[in-house]
C-alpha cells in the first residue's frame, strides 16, 4: 500500500515537473531537461541528512556543475554519478532519464528499496556500483536480460535476500563482478557463468553459496581475482584451477573444501596471492608450487595439514638435492624468493623446526603457530633481516632463544608463548626495534638490562616464566611502553621508578612474592619507611640511594615521591633535578625556620566611613581609605563578579578611581572575633606575589565582613577555558605560562605554611598581559576550625578537584591536596576539558581519561583540540604526565610544588636538560 502511494506521488511529481520544465524549457536543448529532471525526481527520493545535495537544483539549465555529478564535456550529458554521500531512501526511477550514464556509483551510502530492472538495461551503462547500502528485496530475474555494455557489477553488501538473478550469467559483457555479503544461498549462474569468457575479476565472498564450484569456471582464462571466500563451498579441491591461468588472487578461505590441494596449482605461474584456509586439506603443499614463483602471499592456516614442513620451503637444500651442481645453495633457482607473508599456523604439522633461510629473504610475516613443531629454534632465524612478524606460539619448542635472533633486526612481534623454552632472554634483542614480546614459557634467569634499549617496545608479555633477580631501572626509560606484564615468576624488588611502573595494573605484577613497590600494595623494606637522607655537598652520581653522613640540622629530606616524580619524567636528567631540587629543599627549609611569619600593625590605617554607630572599619592596607563611599554601596548587584564558597565578589570603583574586587563573606562560615579575623586578615595583606591577587583591605562589623582586593581585569581561567568565544582561546603558550605562574603562586603560599585548599580554574584569574593571579588563598584561616567536614564541603566544593584524602580521616591533610588539585588544573587547562564532565548517559572523570590515554599511548589525542595541533608534543605530553603524577592518589607520592616548577621549567626548556646524568 505505502509503496503504491509513494509511486503515485513520484509520478505526479514527475509529470508535475516535466510540465513546468516545458513552460521553461523553450530555449533549451531538450536532451538537458532530461537530465536535470532526472536527478530532480531521484533526489525527491531521498534524505540528505549531510545536505550533499544542497547544489542540485530544479532552476538550473544543466546539472554538470551538481555536486557528485560528471558530465560528458561534449555531450554535456551525465555520465557518472558518485558515492559515499550518506544519502538514505529509496533508489527512484528518476536515474532512467539519465539515457547516457556510464558510471552508476552510489556505494557507500543508505539506500534501500529494489533496484529497478530497467536501471540495468540503461544502454549506456558499463558501471553499476551500489555496495554497502541497504538495497534490499529481490533483483528480478530478468535484470540482466539486456544488459547492454554492462561490465561491472558491485552489488557486495546490501541485504537481498534472494538469489542471483539467473539472467547475470548471460551478460556477455561482464568483467567484474562483485557480489560478496549478500546473503545469496544458491548458486544458479554457475554453468552460463562459465561461458562469461571476459569476466577478471569474480568477488562472491561472504554469501551462503554451498556445493561444488562449477567446472565450467576453468574456462574463464582471463580472470585474475576470484574470491570466493567465507561460503560453505564443499568438495574435494578442484584440479581444474590449475587451468585458470590468469589467477593471481585466489582466495578460497572458510568453506568446506576437503582432501589434498592438487598438483596443477604449480602451474598458476601468476599467482600472488593464495588463500586456502580454514577449510579441511589434508596432507602437505605439493612440492610443485615451488613454481608459484612470484607468490606474495601463502595461507593455508587453519587446515588439517600434517608431515614435517615443506622443504621446498623452508630448505633450499632439499633442491639442493635434486640439482647438485649448485654450489651456492642461498641463489637456488626456483623458490619463493619474493614472498612476504606466509601462514601455516593451526594445522598439524610436525617434526624439528628448521630453516634455511636464502629462499625466505623477503619474508616479513611468518606464522607457524599451534602446530606441533619441536626441537630448538634454529639460529638461522637471523637471517631473516626482513620479518616483521614471528609467530612460533603454541608448539613443543625447546632449548633457548638462540642468540643470532638479534639479527632479524627488524623484529617488531615475537610471540614464542606456550613452548617449553629455557634459559635465558638474549641480551642480543637489544638490536631489535620490538614492538611486542610474548612468551609463556620456562626462561629463567633475570630479565636482561638491554630490554631497556628497546626504545620502541610496547608490549611485554613474559608471564608465566620462571625469571629470577630484579627488573632492570632501565625499563623505566621506555617511552612507549603500554603493558608489561611480568607475572607469575621470580622476580624480587624494587618495581623500577616512572609513572609506568607507578601505575601499572597489579595483576600485571602478581604473582612475583617478593617484588614491592606501590603496583603490588606491598612497601620495599630496605628503602621506603626511612627516608633518604642526603648531603647537599654530594652530587647526582651517588644520589640513588646510599645513605650519607649526618649532617646536623641542615639534613635534607628527599621525598620518595620526589624521586618518583623525577623519574617519570623521562626526559629530565637526574642530575639537574637533583641538584636543583638540593637547593629548593636548602631555601623552603631556611625561610620555613624563619616561621611564624611576624607583621607590624604599623602602617594600618583606619577610619570610621560612616556616621553608623553600629559602624565598621574600612581597612586599606595601602593608605587612605575611600572615605565617602558607604560600605554597602560598595556592592552593586549589577557588578557581581561571581560566587564562591566564601561568598559572593562585586566589582567596585572607588572614589580615586581604581576598581577593585570585594569580597563579601558569607557570615555563618566566619565565627572568628573581630581581633581574630584582623590579625588573619592583616597577614594575608601581607603577601605578596606576582601570581597572588593582592588583598588591599577589609571592612568588619559582627553582621558584614568585606575583603578588598585588586581587580583582575582578564577574567577567570574557569571562564577563558569553558565560556570563551570559539576561536578566541588560550594558545599552548599561554597555557603553559598560566600553569608555571599558578604552580608558582602555590609554591609561594607553600612556604609561608599556608594552605589554599581550594584550588579550581574559577579562582585563577588572568591579567591583562595573560599571567595567572590565583585569589582566594588563606581564607580557611578565617574559619573557627579547619574540619574535615567544612573543607570539604564550603571550600572543597568544587567537583573533581578534591584530593581523596578529604574522604579518609585517618590522613592528614597537607599542602599536598593542594598539588592535587593543581594537578587537576594542569589536565584541565591542557585538554580543554572540566575535572568531570556529565554525558547524557555517562561521567567522564578528566584523570581517567588521561591515564588511560596515556595507558594506550594516546595522551597526545586528550590536547584540547582547539589548538589545532598548534603545541609542541614534547611539551604537551610531560606536563600531562606531570599532571598525573600530582594527581597521585598517596599524598606522599605527589611532588612538592617546588619540585613542579623545576620539572615545568625543565620541561619548557628541553634543551639545557640534555647533560648526561653520567
Ligand atoms: C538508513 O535509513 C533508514 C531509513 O531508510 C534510517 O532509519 C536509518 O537511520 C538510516 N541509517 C543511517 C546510518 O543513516
Ligand atoms: C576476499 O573477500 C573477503 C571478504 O569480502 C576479504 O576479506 C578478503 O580480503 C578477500 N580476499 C582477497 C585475497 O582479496
Ligand atoms: C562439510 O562437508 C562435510 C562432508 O565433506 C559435511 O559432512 C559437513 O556437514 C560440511 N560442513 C558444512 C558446515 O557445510
Ligand atoms: C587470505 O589470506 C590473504 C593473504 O594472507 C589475505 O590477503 C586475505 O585477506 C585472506 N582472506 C581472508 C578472508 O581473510
Ligand atoms: C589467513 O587467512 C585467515 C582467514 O581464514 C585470516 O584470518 C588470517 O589473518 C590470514 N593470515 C594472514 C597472515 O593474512
Ligand atoms: C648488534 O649490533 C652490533 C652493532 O651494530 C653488532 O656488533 C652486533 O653483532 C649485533 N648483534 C647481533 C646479535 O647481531
Ligand atoms: C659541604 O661543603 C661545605 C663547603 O662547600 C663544607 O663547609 C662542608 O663541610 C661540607 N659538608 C660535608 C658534610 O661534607
Amino acid at each position: 500500500m505505502k509503496m503504491e502511494k509513494l509511486y503515485t506521488f513520484l509520478l505526479f511529481s514527475l509529470l508535475l515537473a516535466v510540465a513546468s520544465f516545458q513552460v521553461r524549457s523553450l530555449t533549451l536543448t531538450p536532451s538537458l531537461n532530461d537530465d536535470v529532471l532526472g536527478l530532480i525526481v531521484f533526489k525527491a527520493d531521498i534524505q540528505d541528512p549531510t545536505l550533499k545535495l544542497s547544489t542540485w537544483k530544479e532552476d538550473d539549465d544543466t546539472p554538470c556543475n551538481w555536486n557528485g555529478v560528471k558530465c560528458n564535456p561534449r555531450l554535456n550529458r551525465v555520465t557518472e554519478l558518485l558515492d559515499g554521500f550518506s544519502l538514505s531512501g529509496r533508489v527512484g526511477r528518476g536515474l532512467l532519464q539519465l539515457k547516457f550514464l556510464r558510471k552508476l556509483s552510489l556505494a557507500k551510502n543508505n539506500l534501500s528499496g529494489t533496484i529497478s530492472p530497467s536501471l540495468v538495461n540503461l544502454e549506456s551503462l558499463r558501471i553499476i556500483d551500489l555496495s554497502e547500502n541497504s538495497v534490499s528485496g529481490f533483483i528480478p530475474d530478468d535484470s540482466f536480460k539486456q544488459c547492454g555494455a554492462l561490465k561491472s557489477v558491485y552489488l557486495a553488501n546490501n541485504i537481498f535476500s534472494d538469489k542471483i538473478p539467473g539472467t547475470l550469467g548471460s551478460c556477455a559483457t561482464l568483467v567484474n563482478i562483485d557480489l560478496s555479503d549478500l546473503g545469496f544461498e544458491w548458486f544458479e549462474v554457475p554453468d552460463e557463468i562459465g561461458s562469461r569468457l571476459l569476466l577478471r575479476s569474480i568477488d562472491f565472498s561472504w554469501n551462503s553459496f554451498s556445493g561444488p564450484v562449477p567446472q565450467t569456471m576453468q574456462k574463464l582464462s582471463l580472470c585474475s581475482y576470484l574470491n570466493l571466500s567465507m561460503n560453505s563451498f564443499s568438495g574435494d579441491f578442484p584440479e581444474w584451477f590449475g587451468e585458470m591461468e590468469s589467477l593471481e588472487s585466489l582466495d578460497l578461505s572458510v568453506n568446506n573444501f576437503s582432501g589434498q590441494v592438487p598438483d596443477s596449482i604449480g602451474k598458476l605461474k601468476s599467482l600472488k596471492v593464495l588463500n586456502f584456509s580454514a577449510n579441511g586439506l589434508i596432507e602437505s603443499l605439493p612440492a610443485s608450487m615451488e613454481n608459484n614463483v612470484d607468490l606474495l602471499a601463502l595461507n593455508f592456516s587453519q587446515n588439517l595439514m600434517t608431515g614435517e614442513l615443506p622443504g621446498w620451503i623452508f630448505n633450499s637444500e632439499n633442491k639442493v638435492g635434486a640439482n647438485m651442481d649448485n654450489v651456492n645453495s642461498i641463489s637456488l633457482g626456483p623458490s619463493l624468493q619474493k614472498i612476504q607473508v606466509l601462514d601455516l599456523s593451526q594445522n598439524l604439522f610436525s617434526g624439528v623446526l628448521s630453516f634455511d633461510t636464502g629462499a625466505l629473504s623477503s619474508l616479513k610475516l611468518l606464522n607457524l603457530s599451534r602446530n606441533s613443531l619441536v626441537g630448538p629454534i634454529p639460529g638461522t632465524i637471523g637471517e631473516l633481516t626482513a620479518l616483521d612478524v614471528l609467530d612460533l606460539s603454541r608448539n613443543q619448542l625447546n632449548g633457548s632463544i638462540p642468540t643470532e635472533i638479534g639479527g632479524a633486526c627488524s623484529l617488531k612481534d615475537l610471540r614464542l608463548n606456550a613452548n617449553i623454552l629455557n634459559g635465558k632472554i638474549p641480551t642480543s634483542i637489544e638490536n631489535c626495534t620490538f614492538l611486542r614480546i610474548i612468551s609463556h614459557n620456562k626462561l629463567s634467569s633475570p630479565i636482561p638490562a638491554e630490554i631497556g634499549k628497546l626504545s620502541n617496545l610496547e608490549n611485554v608479555d613474559l608471564s608465566f616464566n620462571s625469571l629470577t633477580g630484579t627488573l632492570p631501572k632501565q625499563l623505566a626509560n621506555l617511552p612507549h611502553l603500554l603493558s608489561f606484564n611480568i607475572s607469575h615468576n621470580n622476580l624480587r624488588g624494587e618495581l623500577p621508578a616512572g609513572i609506568f611502573f607507578n601505575t601499572i595494573s597489579p595483576t600485571a605484577v602478581s604473582g612475583n612474592p617478593l617484588l614491592c613497590g606501590s603496583a603490588v600494595n606491598k612497601s620495599c623494606p630496605a628503602v621506603l619507611p626511612k627516608p633518604i637522607v642526603l648531603n647537599p655537598n654530594t652530587t647526582a652520581d651517588s644520589i640513588s640511594g646510599e645513605l650519607p653522613p649526618n649532617v646536623g640540622h641542615k639534613r635534607i629530606v628527599l621525598s620518595i615521591s620526589a624521586l618518583i616524580a623525577i623519574g617519570a619524567a623521562a626526559f629530565i636528567v637526574v642530575g639537574v633535578i637533583a641538584i636543583t631540587v638540593l637547593n629548593l629543599r636548602v631555601k623552603s627549609s631556611t625561610s620555613r625556620s624563619a616561621a611564624p611569619l611576624t607583621f607590624s600593625a604599623g602602617e594600618e590605617f583606619s577610619r570610621s566611613p560612616t556616621t553608623d554607630a553600629n559602624s565598621g572599619k574600612l581597612v586599606m592596607f595601602s593608605g587612605e581609605p575611600d572615605i565617602s563611599t558607604g560600605a554597602h554601596a560598595l556592592l552593586n548587584k549589577d557588578c557581581e563578579l561571581g560566587r564562591g564558597g566564601f561568598g559572593a565578589v562585586y566589582r567596585t570603583v572607588l572614589q580615586d578611581g581604581r576598581t577593585v574586587a570585594i569580597k563579601k563573606l558569607t557570615v555563618s562560615s566566619l565565627v572568628k572575633s573581630q581581633e581574630e579575623f584582623k590579625r588573619e586578615v592583616k597577614k594575608l595583606g601581607k603577601i605578596s606575589h606576582p601570581n597572588l591577587v593582592a588583598l588591599e583591605g577589609y571592612y568588619w562589623t559582627p553582621s558584614l565582613q568585606l575583603l578588598i582586593s585588586e581587580f583582575v581585569s582578564g577574567g577567570s581561567l574557569h571562564k577563558h577555558l569553558h565560556e570563551g568565544s570559539s576561536g578566541n582561546y588560550l594558545s599552548w603558550h599561554d597555557r603553559f605560562r598560566i600553569i608555571l605562574g599558578t604552580a608558582k603562586s602555590l609554591a609561594h603560599l607553600h612556604q609561608l605554611n599556608i594552605i589554599h585548599y581550594n584550588i579550581k580554574s574559577s579562582n585563577v584569574l588572568i591579567d591583562g598581559s595573560g599571567e595567572p593571579k590565583l585569589g582566594d588563598f588563606g581564607l580557611a584561616r578565617l574559619l573557627p576550625m579547619l574540619d574535615r567536614y567544612v573543607l570539604s564541603s564550603k571550600i572543597q566544593s568544587a567537583l573533581g578537584y578534591m584530593a581523596p584524602e578529604f574522604a579518609c580521616r585517618t590522613v592528614k591533610i597537607t599542602e599536598k591536596c593542594d598539588v592535587y588539585g593543581f594537578g587537576v588544573l594542569v589536565m584541565e587547562v591542557v585538554t580543554g576539558k572540566r575535572p568531570v564532565e556529565y554525558m547524557e548517559d555517562d561521567v567522564v572523570v578528566l584523570c581517567d581519561m588521561v591515564r588511560g590515554a596515556l595507558e594506550e599511548g594516546r595522551v597526545e589525542e586528550c590536547v584540547d583540540g582547539r589548538l589545532q595541533g598548534k603545541f609542541p608534543v614534547e611539551e604537551a605530553i610531560p606536563v600531562m604526565k606531570l599532571g598525573l603524577i600530582c594527581t597521585s592518589q598517596v599524598p606522599s607520592n605527589r611532588p612538592y610544588m617546588g619540585e613542579v616548577i623545576k620539572i615545568l621549567e625543565l620541561i619548557r626548556c628541553p634543551s639545557e636538560g640534555q647533560e648526561d646524568s653520567g
